[in-house]
């Protein structure tokens, strides 16, 4: 319909294309300034008029052509020209159109690829708070590119190479046993790490021993490679628990051990394209023009560094996939590595380099508390999303001891709330993270929606017939309160592709609540089982599409949703 005015408006003046009229209509703050407002200002130039003679013209244009634009009316006030649609009209092309939406929304991304490397925690290291966000941001993007048509690659770059290897076979070798490793996992490793960290203060030799062990690692030591192997193994233990728990699957985990051996070749190119330089032993790219510190490429001891792997790592996922975009959901503080990471990309001569993007997110902390693994306060994401289903298991016994499912609801509310709440502010916040906001049942939380779409699919029950097929008489939906909710279902498309664009999937958590909100004022103010048939009929056939958004709009958040709760 929007499309349509635009049509039209271009018809009548012939100097302003459909697509500029598309742009300029916006959706006005209140309601009694209609469904769509054409702001003049823009025009004025091009038109050489007062923009409120514009806006008056523009008006009685509408109006001369409004039963077949499915308008009202048209009004002029100041700059603007409103637009108050036909509701019944709009009510039914809204929903017609999210009928096509849902089996397939505008696919811009077909016959496109895009890399998404997310989550990739540390081997013998906690899947901490910050990994929990990168994971959840990163599986919620995955949903909505998805959505659009795109091949998305998740690609868990797991942290299982580096220096910190060295130490660890090191510590291994003089605080540990294979029985308490094989008891604790990830905690033991973790304990004998900060103790080497600590020993090595007095004795640095151990220093020594840990850098040769890495040196070894490099040169593919099998005694090496089988503890470093076998360190592996039991964190990916642990980091699977958390990725079930969240319902979480990737197509690739090559991470920053698989690029080891790409590295000469890439000191080969670099050498040939005459960027690299010495520095004290090490070779680096220097990014002084770009006002940058130089990008290390190998350290004096000639061993690999974060950096180059990530360099290997995108020359090869370019080669694999032949990506559009190589996405990177990352912490804020690593914002300098990627800005130098996709520089030497940009230097080698790699045009592509415009495609790599890095998606930083805020820090977590907890009641006020930053969370951090160097002072010993450590929090590992697997007690968080399981105290979150146990809170919310207490929460059903109380409030609906008779529930069949509890065991299920109780995770998808518990889980639920952690996602809702990471996704509902923009990523680059920080979030300051309380029990009672996570899990209250009012107000802009998981639990909220959950509820909101078990209220609408207990309706549906509760009507028992299906309720498609039905002659629908778009009149029902003429009212304000309805007509406010038709408005919010026809935001939907808009929700996900502001999503898309700007890497955020908090636009779609707060669409969701608008959605919400919305549809429990509807259900509180129209009854819906009570009304006389053909109301009934209609209203009911806007719950269903109520619910059926919600649901598709929390699965992009990675989020589900119990059918009672
Ligand atoms: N392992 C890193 C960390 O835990 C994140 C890796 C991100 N991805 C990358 N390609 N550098 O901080």
């Amino acid at each position: 319909m929007k499309k349509e005015i635009c049509m039209y408006l271009s018809n009548v003046i012939e100097a302003v294309p459909a697509e500029e009229f598309y742009d300029l209509l916006e959706l006005p703050p209140e309601e009694k300034l209609g469904d769509y407002a054409l702001p003049c200002f823009a025009l004025a130039g091009k038109l050489r008029k007062n923009p409120a003679l514009i806006a008056e013209e523009m008006a009685r244009a509408l109006n001369d052509g409004k039963a077949a634009l499915g308008i009202d009316k048209a009004e002029q006030v100041g700059a603007y020209c409103n637009i108050f649609m036909n509701r019944a009209v709009y009510a039914a092309g809204c929903l017609q159109a999210l009928t096509r939406e849902q089996s397939g929304m505008a696919q811009t991304g077909k016959g496109k690829t895009i890399c998404m490397d997310y989550s990739s925690p540390n081997i013998a290291k906690n899947f901490h708070v910050g990994h929990l966000r990168t994971t959840i941001i990163g599986n919620s993007l995955y949903k909505i590119y998805e959505k659009l048509g795109y091949t998305v690659v998740r690609i868990n770059h797991l942290g299982d190479w580096g220096t910190q290897f060295g130490k660890l076979i090191a510590a291994y070798q003089h605080f540990s046993s294979k029985e308490q490793v094989e008891a604790e996992g990830i905690k033991e490793l973790l304990r004998i790490y900060i103790k080497f960290n600590q020993e090595a203060k007095q004795s640095p030799e151990l220093v020594d021993e840990a850098r040769n062990w890495f040196v070894k690692m490099e040169h593919d030591d099998a005694g090496a490679l089988e503890l470093w192997n076998w360190f592996k193994e039991i964190s990916m233990v642990e980091f699977e628990r958390v990725y079930h728990l969240l319902g979480v699957t990737f197509d690739s985990y090559l991470g920053e051990s698989f690029y080891r051996n790409r590295i000469p070749a890439l000191v080969k190119e670099l050498e040939n394209k005459h960027l690299l330089t010495e520095s004290r032993g090490a070779k680096v790219i220097d990014l002084t023009e770009y006002d940058m510190p130089p990008c290390l490429i190998t350290k004096s001891d000639g061993t690999s560094i974060y950096h180059s792997r990530d360099i290997a790592a995108v020359l090869y996922r370019k080669e694999t996939y032949n990506f559009e975009k190589c996405l990177y959901v990352t912490g804020l503080e690593q914002t300098l590595h990627f800005k130098q990471v996709f520089k030497a990309i940009e230097v080698m001569g790699y045009d592509w380099a415009e495609g790599l993007v890095h998606i930083p997110y805020g820090l977590v902390s907890l009641a006020g508390a930053r969370l951090s693994t160097r002072n010993g306060n450590i929090i590992y994401a697997e007690d968080i999303l399981k105290e979150a289903v146990e809170r919310a298991r207490a929460a059903i016994q109380e409030k609906n001891p008779a529930l069949k499912d509890k065991e299920g609801t109780a995770k998808m509310v518990g889980v639920g709330a952690i996602i809702f709440h990471d996704l509902f502010n923009q990523r680059i916040k920080n979030v300051n993270f309380s029990w009672n906001d996570v899990l209250s049942f009012d107000g802009t939380t998981g639990p909220y929606v959950q509820y909101t779409y078990a209220r609408a699919k207990s309706v549906l029950r509760k009507a028992g017939e299906a309720v498609s097929g039905y002659a629908i008489d778009y009149h029902a939906f003429t009212d304000d309160i309805t007509y406010s909710l038709i408005k919010t279902l026809d935001g939907y498309r808009e929700a996900v592709l502001n999503a898309a664009e700007k890497y955020e999937p908090s636009f779609i958590a707060r669409y969701i609540i608008s959605l919400a909100t919305e549809f429990n004022k509807f259900y509180h103010e129209c009854p819906i089982l009570r009304a006389e048939e053909g109301t009934k009929q209609a209203r009911l056939y806007l719950t269903d599409f109520v619910q059926s958004v919600l649901k598709d709009a929390c699965g992009l958040l990675g989020m589900e949703c119990p059918e009672e709760m």
